[in-house]
């Protein structure tokens, strides 16, 4: 959600930005701009184009050796050219990009303009272009205090950088909520909001933390506190590089993703399972047997889908380690005065480690002292840093805004917690065994799911002409269900709705006709005789059906049927989920949706 990117150095600034800029589009944006400093003087080029038009627009760059640039997405004023960032004072001096949300944004405009400022656009930010010009000639000392004294004035969420016009070779960047992460190069220091737009230059990386302010100059960088405390930091290095982040032949991220995931779980479940003991071996999560004891009760939290995946791990925390166990939208738990019992265990799911709901939720817990667990794709993310203890999915970089194989390696994670706190307590040996050998196999079986995509795309293209489709599942098939119809709803645009499949007679079975199809998640479990009386209701009814199913199915039970193969019963929500990615994937290609970026979302949701 909005990109930026600074650049101080000793080459040409321009392309180094657009190229920034490229990189993050995946964060979802509607206009895009940059600024330069040339001979004093600030060149702004912005307009509710995408990377590529304002490159165009651009034209030939000059020879600038420092600048910034963003993406937004509009929150603040519409998605036009004169909301597009970067904003600049009156004097044209100062120059700032800017993501989250300045809550007292309206006091701060009409004081500026009580005192003869105009503004040129709707946005919240463009009041703290001003103020930092006024800051500055009113005295301050350097455009950091400048920054630093306008920031004391500023309610709200941040991520921003700064530019002015007479001193190009630094810039100022303060983070309050909105990711920020320091790039430090030979001869040139860059920022931007994610990692992405970093690693074509350098690897060693330094992240801001909320309350904390830096200057960058070419040659070197300096953080401090917003009440101006120097803070040493030593830079990090990144394991990834610009490749991480290439389509190479594929189409688009999402197609590539989501055939990269017997790869993924191969990575998530590497060093981790343990023959010996029957049992999985987290090194990054403090929790001894003992603290396994302790716990009574297990709480998921996450936003979307890292919440249906949550939901999924709850099912398998109960079956496999016998904890009570649910989840709950990190969104709504913050805001409802949550009960922290000492003896229940947190796990805080995110793929981004940025989504500001989930963040809060965690400050929550930590204010309230819960014990806390995070379970996180992006090392170095404010999520990971601030739970510090927990689980890295190691799927590599996820770069489409509909998430695949973060939400199956956050399930195959949940597994692994699950076989080990389950082994701690009464999961019996052979049981554990089980449970090694079938997680050991899912790279497999992913593998043969993914290579029946010919048939899963012919199926989509059948019923891509669907107003609207129901998602059916029970127990194991439930978040399943519920996931299938998020990416569905995502990128297609397809009204899509997921119920229990127990609950359809108490209300929705109204809504079933022949216009209406039915996408039936079916675990090969103890439930399918069931789930079979369920379709058949729904096939009285002229309702078309789609079953997505490891059990043997009557002949003629469904107009479709989408197999997986059979694994342990508790394993089968997470190869279910798969054939459901393809299928929405192959419903938005018919549609010529544009899958990576779909309408209004962004990949990381750090405003409210
Ligand atoms: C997934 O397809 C969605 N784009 C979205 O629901 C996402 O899962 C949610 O915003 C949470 O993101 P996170 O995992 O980065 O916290």
């Amino acid at each position: 959600m909005c990109g930026i990117v600074g650049y101080v150095g000793h080459r040409e600034a321009t392309p180094i930005l657009l190229e920034g800029l490229r990189r993050l589009e995946y964060r979802g944006y509607d206009s895009a701009g940059l600024a330069v400093a040339h001979r004093g003087r600030l060149r702004v080029t912005k307009a509710a184009v995408r990377v590529a038009g304002l490159r165009d627009l651009v034209g030939t760059p000059t020879q600038a050796t420092s600048g910034i640039a963003h993406t937004r997405w509009a929150t603040h004023g519409e998605p036009t050219d004169a909301n597009a960032h970067p904003h600049t004072d009156t004097s044209g001096r100062i120059a700032v990009v800017h993501n989250g949300i300045i809550e007292n944004s309206e006091r701060l405009r009409a004081e500026l303009t009580a005192n003869g400022v105009t503004f040129t656009s709707d946005t919240d930010t463009e009041a703290l272009a001003h103020l930092i010009a006024a800051a500055l000639a009113a005295g301050a000392a350097s455009l950091e205090d400048a920054v630093r004294t306008t920031l004391r004035r500023v309610e709200g969420a941040y991520g921003l950088v700064v530019l002015d016009a007479r001193k190009p070779g630094e810039l100022v960047a303060a983070r309050n909520g909105s990711p920020l992460v320091i790039g430090v190069g030979e001869d040139e220091t860059l920022v931007a909001s994610d990692v992405a737009a970093l690693v074509r230059h350098t690897q060693r990386v330094v992240y801001l933390e909320d309350g904390e302010l830096a200057t960058l100059t070419a040659t070197d960088f300096r953080t401090s506190t917003r009440d101006a405390r120097t803070i040493d930091k030593e830079p990090t290095t990144v394991e990834l590089t610009a490749e991480d982040y290439d389509l190479g032949n594929w189409s688009d991220f999402m197609h590539k993703e989501i055939h990269e995931q017997p790869a993924a779980v191969s990575r998530a479940l590497l060093g981790r399972l343990d023959d010996q003991f029957a049992t999985a071996r987290l090194g990054g999560i403090e929790v001894t047997a003992r603290d396994v004891h302790a716990i009574r009760r297990v709480k998921f939290l996450g936003c979307g889908s890292a919440y249906y995946a949550a939901q999924l791990g709850a099912g398998l925390m109960e079956e496999l380690a016998r904890l009570p166990a649910d989840a709950e939208p990190a969104s709504e738990f913050r805001y409802r005065n949550p009960v922290i019992d000492s003896d229940t265990l947190f796990i805080a799911v995110s793929q981004s480690g940025e989504t500001l709901d989930t963040l809060a939720a965690v400050r929550e817990l930590e204010r309230k002292g819960g014990r806390l667990l995070g379970v996180v794709n992006v090392v170095g993310s404010a999520l990971a840093r601030a739970c510090g203890n927990g689980i890295f999915l190691h799927a590599g970089p996820e770069v489409a805004v509909a998430s695949t194989k973060a939400v199956t390696n956050m399930a195959v994670s949940f597994a692994m917690l699950g076989l080990l706190f389950g082994r701690v307590r009464d999961l019996s040996f052979a049981d554990g065994q089980r449970i090694v050998e079938g997680l050991r196999a899912l790279p497999g079986q992913i593998a043969e799911v993914l290579d029946a995509e010919p048939e899963i795309a012919e199926v989509a293209k059948r019923y891509a002409d669907a107003q609207h489709m129901f998602f059916t599942g029970r127990v194991r098939g439930w978040p399943v269900a519920r996931e299938g119809a998020q990416k569905l709803k995502e990128i297609s645009y397809l009204h899509a709705e997921a119920y229990q499949a127990s609950e359809l007679k108490h209300g929705p079975l109204a809504l079933i006709d022949k216009s209406m199809p039915t996408v039936a998640v079916i675990p090969g479990d103890e439930l399918v005789a069931k789930n079979i009386a369920t379709v058949e209701e729904i096939k009285a009814r002229g309702g078309p059906v789609i079953a997505v199913t490891s059990a043997d199915l009557p002949d003629g039970l469904a107009d479709a049927v989408i197999r997986v193969p059979r694994t342990e019963l508790e394993l089968n929500p997470i190869l279910l989920t798969l054939p459901l990615q393809l299928f929405a994937y192959h419903v938005a290609l018919t549609l010529g949706r544009d899958i990576d970026k779909p309408r209004n979302l962004a990949k990381s949701v750090t405003v409210e």
